[in-house]
């Protein structure tokens, strides 16, 4: 069966990981992988999440089954967080299922839409996060690109990108990420979201959203902004979640789905398609991190305490961008356009062989692209990178 498999290349962002952790060297620097760390390179636990968990080891009676969709409680909560006063508006028309991440979400969207319409097309940002071309085609869709980001990767190309959202046909998808852009950092401001509301819905394509960074760009409202303007105008959308970042559950695979269609009906046929996909897939989602988001959202003063801490790891951020751009601008070099960018990444212009260097001779780890996670950087670390990174932004 297997004697002809080859091995198979090493993913960008999880393999980096992999040889980070296998790095002997203590100072060795994590800007790779998307997490958040504090000075001493910990990943902590959340106050709200570790409270939750203990009142789940008190609360929990039985460890049965829960449905294909996972907790109601913990869907009704994270509906009403992406979609804020909208859940209710439009409550009849939308479906949320829980899912194991936030991958697992794109995954079993775009099984629906292979099976809704077999010869439908996604079309993905350039750029966009490493896995999305990879979970899309795995679902049997093809892959399109349309414009994002300008020669310099540091701004949106919003002309171009609107030019060719224009030219999508009907019936194809278009994702989109609802903020703090993976991999570059460059946001849709909201009169580009506006005008990719009027296009899809003149157009008919359907729009996907991927949502995973709710909460670390300029607020939990703030964040869903364009998401919302979709929502309230398209006819249709889906929109995949994550907690891994904003609740800290990464291992937890804690996400959502949710589904918006024309009507009741409509909606309710399409989540009973949805979870039968669900069911030949992983039959169910893990029941642990939904629980606890369920907690932390439904009790006031766990979601004040998360919203609070939530608030100091974006504090943290804008923070790193300032310091990272200040170091620069104190080495001759202007990166200003870290400060303006929002959420863990943005592009550091480096060559790949440069990339390979830092991390061979120096132990700072970025991906190959020239990806930096900001969340993952500290100021004990700040005068050590931007000293490393200067000779590499000069030329
Ligand atoms: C990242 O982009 O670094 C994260 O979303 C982790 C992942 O799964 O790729």
């Amino acid at each position: 069966m297997f004697q002809h498999l080859q091995p198979a290349p090493a993913d960008p962002i999880l393999g980096l990981m992999a040889r980070f952790r296998e790095d002997p060297r203590p100072d060795r620097i994590d800007l790779g992988v998307g997490v958040f760390r504090d000075a001493d390179g910990r990943t902590p636990i959340m106050r709200a999440v570790r409270s939750a968990e203990q009142l789940r080891f008190a609360e929990e009676d039985s460890k049965v089954y829960q449905g294909m969709a996972g907790d109601p409680a913990f869907n009704v909560a994270i509906g009403e967080l992406a979609l804020g006063p909208l859940a209710a508006t439009l409550a009849d028309r939308v479906g949320v299922v829980q899912t194991p991440g936030g991958t697992a979400a794109l995954r079993v969207a775009a099984d629906l839409i292979h099976t809704a319409r077999p010869g439908a097309r996604i079309w993905l940002a350039d750029p966009s996060w490493d896995n999305h071309a990879a979970v899309v085609r795995a679902a049997g869709l093809q892959v399109e690109r349309y414009p994002y980001l300008d020669p310099s990767r540091t701004g949106l190309r919003a002309e171009a990108m609107l030019a060719a959202l224009r030219a999508v046909p009907a019936g194809d998808a278009v994702l989109l990420q609802a903020s703090c852009h993976n991999p570059s950092g460059v946001d849709i401001p909201a009169a580009v979201w506006a005008e990719v509301a009027e296009t899809a819905v003149r157009g008919g394509f359907l729009p996907i959203i991927d949502m995973a960074y709710q909460g670390l760009g300029d607020g939990l409202d703030e964040d869903a902004a364009g998401l919302r303007m979709l929502a309230a105008r398209v006819p249709e959308l889906l929109l995949a979640l994550s907690c891994s970042k904003n609740f800290g559950l990464y291992r937890e695979r804690t996400g959502a789905l949710a589904v918006l269609t024309e009507t009741g009906p409509q909606t309710r046929a399409t989540l009973s398609v949805l979870l039968q996909g669900v069911r030949n897939a992983y039959s169910m989602p893990p029941a642990h991190g939904a629980a606890l988001v369920a907690r932390i959202l439904t009790r006031p003063a766990l979601r004040l305490d998360w919203a609070d801490e939530l608030a100091g790891m974006r504090a943290h951020i804008g923070h790193m961008r300032d310091g990272l751009a200040e170091q620069l601008a104190a080495r001759g070099l202007d990166l200003a356009y870290l400060r303006h960018q929002r959420g863990m990444f943005s592009f550091l212009n480096v060559p790949v062989a440069a990339i390979a260097r830092l991390r061979e001779e120096q132990g700072i780890y970025l991906l190959d692209s020239g990806r930096i996670n900001l969340a993952g950087l500290s100021d004990v670390h700040l005068d050590r990178v931007a000293s490393a990174l200067q000779p590499l932004l000069a030329v």
